[in-house]
């Protein structure tokens, strides 16, 4: 057993890339196995930052092979432009470093028309998606006609399966939305010349590779992008992304089974952040969500769009834990607490003059639910140098095993600022 799943256990951004890329050091494998260019990634080493949307965030490690699987939504133009970047940085100097699957859905430019035009068309009860065509691209798929990353080298049929989306797609934009329709051509010429740079990490069946490194018992990393409560399924309905966030998804979005998997580690920020529309019970509309803003840099690292602010939501974090099947949590950005005086966690919600502690499902209820807090008392030092847990003061560390205990899970690692050696081991990833 060598699996081990990464995964948001909030509304995203949690810092999965820099977990993933400071835990890809020992990893012969990292996979995408979900989501698309609606992630975005951040790993700072050295003070230098990448942000990556696409690419497994392990690439930075010349000896880990990265893969994007099957479940994920492949926007060919922007894996390219990553490339470039990635390859022009030195780095992904050999092609073999990175395997696409052939059966990822492609995102194509009227995936994110048509996700802008209902955005559009929704107007105050839009989402706020990052409007990278996710939704779209996924009803595709659903509905069976989606033209996938293999059909790209197909050149006798794939022009006729981009017509066949492109009629259906057009007649909505036009006689619904009533926007310009999408022409065939331009999209056919801004294709090719991608195909021709992408085959060279074209992988048939990724799944394969997966389960041979697995059975070998290869350190295999998953990394999952957004967070558990943007999960189609279990997340805050329908203000959720539209593939399954949870650890569950690295099984079906890879393509394996679950008996290779020995972790599954939540990725979660000392506080809570989210972006776009939906209930967001601990947000704090004041000048305190606005120095978490400040102090932890929170804006989208995709859209660039300010990130919404609030305090720990403990039973948030339980039915995370739940749904993933949490073994070990790596906890964020504790450094942008220092110099709270208090910091309040949130341990139960009142719901229509109830206590609850179980975090409510029913679409609605949580937009009904105000927050009941705990009180901790703060510190004032600079805690981004620390290298040991003995650097931290004694109000941090409290917090830390507070939160622990709270939610009954063992915190492996706490981050304190963006940079990889910013990173105290509690206990190390892989025996
Ligand atoms: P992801 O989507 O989960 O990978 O997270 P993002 O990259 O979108 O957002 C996390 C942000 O926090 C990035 O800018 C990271 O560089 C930064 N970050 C990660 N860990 C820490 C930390 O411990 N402290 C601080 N201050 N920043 C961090
Ligand atoms: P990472 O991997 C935070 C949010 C959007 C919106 C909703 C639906 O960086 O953590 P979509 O474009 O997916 O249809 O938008 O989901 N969202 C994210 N929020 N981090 C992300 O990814 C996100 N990806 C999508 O803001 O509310
Ligand atoms: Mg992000």
């Amino acid at each position: 057993m060598s699996g081990t799943i990464v995964v948001g256990s909030q509304w995203g951004d949690e810092g999965k890339g820099k977990v993933v890329d400071v835990f890809s050091a020992k990893a012969d494998l990292v996979v995408r196995y979900q989501g698309g260019a609606n992630a975005g990634h951040t790993l700072q080493v050295d003070g230098k930052q990448t942000i990556l949307h696409l690419v497994p965030s392990g690439v930075l490690h010349e000896s880990t092979k990265c893969v994007i699987a099957a479940g994920v939504v492949l926007d060919v133009a922007t894996i390219a432009q990553e490339i470039r970047a990635l390859k022009t940085n030195g780095l992904l100097q050999n092609p073999t470093q990175l395997l696409i699957s052939d059966s990822c859905t492609l995102i194509l430019p009227y995936h994110k028309r048509l996700d802008a035009a209902r955005e559009k068309a929704l107007g105050n009860e839009k989402i706020g998606t990052t409007g990278k065509g996710i939704g779209p691209a996924y009803e595709e798929r659903a509905s069976r006609k989606a033209v996938l990353f293999g059909d790209l080298f197909q050149p006798d049929s794939l022009r006729e399966k981009i017509e066949a989306s492109i009629k259906e797609k057009n007649f909505l934009l036009e006689n619904y939305y009533k926007e310009e329709p999408i022409n065939v051509d331009s999209v056919m010429e801004e294709l090719k010349p991608l195909t021709d740079e992408l085959a060279p990490y074209r992988c048939k069946d990724t799944s394969l590779i997966v389960h041979k490194a697995l059975k070998v018992k290869k350190k295999v990393l998953f990394e999952g992008a957004q967070g558990s409560l943007l999960d189609l399924l279990h997340g805050t309905y329908p203000f959720v992304t539209s593939s399954s966030t949870i650890a569950g998804s690295a099984l079906v979005g890879t393509g394996i089974g679950p008996g290779g998997i020995e972790k599954v580690v939540a990725i979660t920020k000392a506080y809570t952040t989210r972006v776009g529309s939906g209930p967001f019970p601990t947000e704090l509309d004041d000048e305190l969500g606005a120095k978490l803003r400040d102090v932890g840099k929170e804006y989208g690292a995709t859209t660039g769009r300010e990130r919404r602010c609030g305090w720990l939501d403990l039973v948030a974090l339980k039915y995370a834990i739940r749904v993933n099947g949490i073994t070990n949590i790596a906890l964020m950005k504790l450094d942008v607490l220092s110099g709270f005086e208090k910091i309040k966690v949130c341990h139960a919600y009142e719901l229509d003059g109830e206590t609850i502690t179980e975090y409510p499902v029913t679409p609605g209820d949580l937009a009904r639910c105000k927050p009941l807090y705990k009180e901790l008392v703060g510190w004032s030092e600079d805690i981004t140098g620390a290298v040991d847990m003995k650097d931290l003061p004694i109000q941090a560390t409290d917090y830390i095993q507070f939160v622990g205990n709270e939610l009954a899970t063992p915190i492996d690692v706490v981050s304190v600022g963006p940079g990889r050696k910013q990173t105290l081991w509690l206990k190390p990833l892989f025996a």
